[in-house]
């Protein structure tokens, strides 16, 4: 879709439909639907008052113009599609990409192939325009994303696909804010949605490989340095955890190593193989960066069945979606690379299935981790955190300032916090604080739990130095994280337990059902405001 931002009238916009937003219990109209209303000598406020609309949010009401009194000429709009902003004292970011989204399905829907929109509640200064255009654009753009790949006909429903959008501003002074915004928002709905298409593709296509794969292509058109390690270069590695993982499946694991380096980059020295200096134990073919860098974790379970400590069938189809940590992941580094931003960003992903087979490990295995440190492995289907304690210790040798892994962890994780918000767990309380913020602004809410040293002590094994497990003391999501923490000791970090999030399992305004892609803009957001705060 072609996104453009103009300053002026949006009724002279040369669009099949034009989405207009009102506040709930504004008694008379005001700007900018105000003027609107002249120019149709009063039928907008008529048509709103026989239609009987009360601007509550994500209501909407459909005006044709030739049936509507509504005159049509001299202008080339076919109708209005009038929305809900809610109360006032209610209305964000969120309402703004819900709305958004709400109106971009009924304008496809009706198979209306162009529209002008209105920076929705832009009225009541409490957002800047840039961050109303991105919501706006957002919110259009994930709320149109289909999945049906796999669908040999089409829905016949007419599901034009809508071709252009303008977003129309009456301050044309503001206007390079609300195009910076605009784009913004485009290439962040590209990354969540290609998130999206990972997520949701079956596990039979996308393996450890293919989704190792579809990573380079990606870092190939964007301009993202891209490694992929093979089975025989993690045994090299002695990526323990990670290859008693993926042991009981054909499909052989992957490690994958994206980095952005930005382009202005005074910052960055050029460093060779060879002439690094390495930590002793590492025989990595890749050089380090310089230090300042950010690290993104994410886990990349093709499938998960449990392995030998297998799952119950019923429902074990949504573990495809196990890799939604890596999606989310692989998609903010792809927004990192086209928005240029100015620091260093590294995403490592350790990607394999979890199978039960004659070669898999067993409950009760006892495996060492790239760190050295020795792990009881007492249910298979703890398997995510192996993968990621090895990537954990992997980040070491950048020497980050930050680290963040998004894992699809517990099951508990939504016992705890419903689908409500992501599970937060970390060493370092001001690197946690600016991940909240990034969630309060891009509506992808994380919430703290605590990782007391109590909690840590209980993962502690008998005959190892960790268990994978801990029965019988509940909090499934702190144990998880408990359990990486011992891996996280080197640098400020930060755990995401996105299992309740991950998944939509119905359609919501700008969430289809199915992966969300949960974690691209937050990142995006907390890497964005990394240097302003
Ligand atoms: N991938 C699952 C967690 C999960 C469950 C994600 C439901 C999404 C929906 C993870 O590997 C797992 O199996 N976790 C176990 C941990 C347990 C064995 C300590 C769980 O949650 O039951
Ligand atoms: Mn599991
Ligand atoms: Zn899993």
């Amino acid at each position: 879709m072609e996104v453009i931002a103009r300053a002026g009238k949006i009724l002279e916009e040369p669009v099949d439909i034009l989405v207009l937003s009102l506040f709930e219990k504004t008694e008379d109209l005001t700007e900018p639907i105000l003027s609107l209303d002249r120019s149709f000598q009063g039928a907008i406020r008529q048509v709103l008052q026989e239609s009987n609309f009360k601007g509550k949010v994500l209501e909407t009401h459909l005006a044709y113009l030739s049936r509507s009194g509504l005159q049509p000429r001299p202008y080339p709009v076919k109708a209005i599609l009038f929305v809900g902003l809610g109360k006032k004292e209610k209305f964000s970011l969120e309402v703004v990409r819900r709305v958004a989204g709400k109106a971009a399905k009924e304008v496809s829907r009706k198979g209306l192939s162009s529209l002008a929109t209105l920076l929705h509640g832009a009225e009541t200064l409490q957002e800047s325009p840039e961050r109303i255009a991105q919501a706006v654009v957002e919110g259009t753009l994930l709320g149109l994303y289909k999945f049906d790949r796999y669908k040999s006909r089409k829905e016949e429903e007419p599901a034009k696909e809508i071709s252009r959008m303008v977003l129309v501003y009456p301050d044309a002074q503001k206007l390079p804010e609300v195009e910076k915004g605009a784009r913004v928002g485009q290439i962040l709905s590209g990354a969540v949605n290609f998130a999206r298409d990972l997520i949701n593709a079956p596990a039979n296509i996308l393996t450890p490989s293919e989704l190792a794969d579809q990573t380079r292509q990606m870092a190939e058109a964007c301009h993202l340095q891209c490694q992929i390690l093979t089975e025989k270069e993690l045994v090299d590695l002695k990526m323990g955890a990670l290859l008693a993982v993926a042991q009981g499946s054909d499909q052989p694991p992957r490690f994958i190593i994206l980095e952005h380096r930005p382009k202005g980059g005074a910052k960055t020295e050029e460093r060779r193989p060879g002439s690094e200096d390495r930590e002793p134990s590492s025989s990595t073919p890749h050089p380090p960066p310089s230090p300042g860098t950010v690290v993104l974790i994410g886990k990349g379970i093709t499938f998960d069945s449990g392995g030998i400590s297998l799952k119950p069938s019923k429902g074990m189809y949504q573990m495809k979606t196990d890799m939604s940590g890596a999606a989310a992941v692989i998609g903010a580094l792809q927004a990192v690379a086209l928005l240029d931003l100015p620091l260093q960003v590294v995403g490592l992903i350790g990607a394999a299935e979890n199978l039960p087979s004659g070669k898999a490990t067993k409950p009760g295995d006892v495996v060492t981790s790239l760190s050295g440190m020795t792990i009881e492995i007492l249910d298979t289907d703890a398997e995510g955190r192996l993968v990621l304690a090895d990537a954990l210790a992997y980040a070491r040798r950048y020497r980050p300032t930050a680290v963040i892994d998004l894992a699809t962890l517990t099951g508990a994780c939504a016992v705890t916090l419903a689908r409500i918000a992501a599970g937060m767990l970390g060493n370092n309380s001001s690197l946690m604080e600016k991940i909240r913020r990034a969630g309060e602004i891009t509506g992808e809410r994380v919430w703290e739990l605590p990782l007391w040293e109590e909690y840590r002590e209980l993962a502690k094994s008998k005959i190892a130095d960790l268990k994978n497990i801990t029965e019988d003391v509940g909090a499934g999501t702190i144990m998880g994280a408990a359990f990486l923490s011992y891996f996280a000791e080197d640098y400020p970090w930060v755990h995401l337990d996105i299992a309740n999030v991950a998944r939509n399992f119905e359609e919501k305004p700008y969430l289809p059902e199915g992966g969300t892609g949960f974690g691209v803009r937050l990142l995006v957001e907390f890497l964005r405001s990394w240097n302003n705060t």
